[in-house]
């Protein structure tokens, strides 16, 4: 063999050797193939770096979604001054209007004997953090509201509610699901200063309290302090239904009209929503015709002193990406009938060209008109981005309630389906639908 020839032959087998390695770790990097990991390679040092510094940010990234009220207690607080009514709601009461106890944060003697109708119960509760998403501040040198001096709130407010595995409202922890229980409207209603509301809003105190009643449970309207719309045209609210926070990994844009990323969107609510304090920045909320309350309010620049969200925002990314949409249980769908839905789901019925597995959200810009599904575009107005989101579906069997559609507008899955097929022809027969019903539940 000639020297160049060899070379050759060294070169073609170290390639094959590398094509080998690289076929190697394709296989074993393939999560259909149950391995996540460069299986045999031994860990580096990076590796291990890389594997430490995601469980501390998952860990930090849990407790600010869990505890960090970003210094919301200045307004829920300070402002509102609903702790002075909180602090006279026995849990009973609490618990009607949608609040969640964390079990675990309670000692089971302590729950046990625990009187429902006592407002020092919902105190001790406040105390020991278990109130999902409230948190009390304690002055002990102050006898007024049982010592209670302030409140905030945190994401799990809205972001979570619990198995009820105690009793109804009473249960481990659901980070990422909607508390579609959760009475918004009415809580804040609770406030001694409702006037605050009144003048953010430039409108007078009955309008104030006829929109919060609108609202009902498991609704929110986060434009409202943007545009001023308590209400659609029709006369219903404007509120839509608390969307679930698990699920998002690999999504695009969020909210139900894509308002921008999930990074975007927390420093948006913590920001503007919460109340907290920080800094916020988006131009387009200057616009004033769109927009006339966070314009005139000067919303699209927002600098606090302090700023409370910032540090917070990467650890808080971190864990919203690592909630998973829950499975749904066992028994809960058809499995062979989920198995024709499938195959409508991405043939006949068209549903995967906008939902594509596995995301069942358009990758890449996910957003659509009202044409396109054939709804008003109302709330698709109130954003910057005058469009619809396309909802990723996993999950979907676990947020029923409230309905399904931003503005919870279609009861059931059957009633979405049944939109689909008189509004874009589909000609599907009821066996069709019903099978792709039970696709969706298996989602
Ligand atoms: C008072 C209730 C409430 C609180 C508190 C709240 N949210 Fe939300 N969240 C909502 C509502 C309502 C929407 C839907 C907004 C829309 O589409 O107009 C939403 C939307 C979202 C979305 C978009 C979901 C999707 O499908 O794209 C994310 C992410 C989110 N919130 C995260 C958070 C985080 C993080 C916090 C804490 C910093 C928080 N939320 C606090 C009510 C709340
Ligand atoms: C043109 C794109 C597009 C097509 C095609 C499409 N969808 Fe959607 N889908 C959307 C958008 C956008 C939304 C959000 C609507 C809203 O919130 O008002 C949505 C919402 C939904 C929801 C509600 C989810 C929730 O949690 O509220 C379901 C269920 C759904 N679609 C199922 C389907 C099915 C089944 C098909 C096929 C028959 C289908 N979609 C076809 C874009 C599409």
């Amino acid at each position: 063999m000639s020297t160049s020839q060899r070379a050759l032959w060294t070169r073609v087998v170290l390639g094959g050797i590398a094509l080998g390695a690289c076929a190697t770790l394709a296989w074993s990097l393939d999560p259909e193939a149950g391995a996540a990991t460069v299986s045999g390679a031994a860990r580096t040092t990076i590796d291990r770096q890389v594997d430490a510094d995601a469980q501390a940010s998952l860990r930090r990234g849990r407790l600010i979604f869990r505890s960090a009220t970003f210094g919301s207690e200045h307004f829920f607080g300070d402002v509102l001054r609903l702790h002075e009514a909180v602090a006279h709601v026995p849990p009973r009461t609490a618990l009607a209007v949608g609040l969640k106890v964390d079990a675990d944060a309670v000692p089971p003697r302590v729950l046990a004997s625990a009187n429902l109708d006592d407002p020092a119960t919902t105190l001790a509760l406040l105390r020991l953090n278990a109130v999902i998403g409230v948190r009390g501040v304690f002055d002990p040198a102050q006898s007024a509201n049982g010592g209670l001096k302030s409140l905030g709130i945190t994401c799990a407010f809205c972001h979570s509610t619990v198995d009820d595995s105690v009793a109804p409202g009473i249960g481990h922890r659901l980070d990422g699901w909607p508390n579609r229980d959760l009475n918004v409207g009415a809580i804040i209603g609770l406030s001694p200063n409702l006037q605050v509301v009144a003048d953010r809003l430039e409108t007078d105190l009955p309008t104030v309290r006829t929109v919060l009643a609108s609202w009902g449970p498991g609704r929110f309207d986060a434009s409202l302090f943007m545009d001023g719309k308590g209400l659609r045209p029709d006369g219903k609210t404007a509120a839509v239904l608390i969307p679930p926070a698990y699920g998002l990994a690999g999504v695009n844009l969020h909210t139900y009209t894509g308002w921008g990323s999930v990074p975007y969107w927390n420093a948006f609510v913590a920001n503007l929503e919460m109340n907290g304090l920080g800094t916020f920045y988006d131009p387009r909320l200057a616009d004033a015709a769109k927009f006339p309350l966070a314009a005139a309010h000067h919303l699209d620049d927002k600098r606090d002193a302090v700023d409370l969200v910032t540090d917070k925002l990467a650890d808080l990314h971190f864990y919203q990406l690592a909630l998973r949409a829950p499975v749904p249980p066992p028994g809960s769908f058809d499995p062979a009938a989920a198995a024709r839905g499938r195959v409508l789901f991405a043939g006949k019925a068209a549903c995967a060209t906008c939902h594509v597995p596995p995301l069942y959200t358009d990758p890449g810009q996910n957003l659509h008109t009202a044409e396109e599904i054939g709804i008003d575009d109302f709330q698709a107005q109130r954003s910057p981005t005058g469009a619809y989101r396309t909802t990723p579906l996993k999950g979907a069997w676990s947020r029923a309630k409230g309905g399904y559609y931003h503005d919870g507008r279609f009861a059931t899955l059957r009633d979405v389906v049944d939109h689909y097929d008189g509004f874009l022809h589909l000609g599907l027969t009821p066996e069709e639908k019903a099978d792709l019903v039970e696709f969706l539940k298996s989602l």
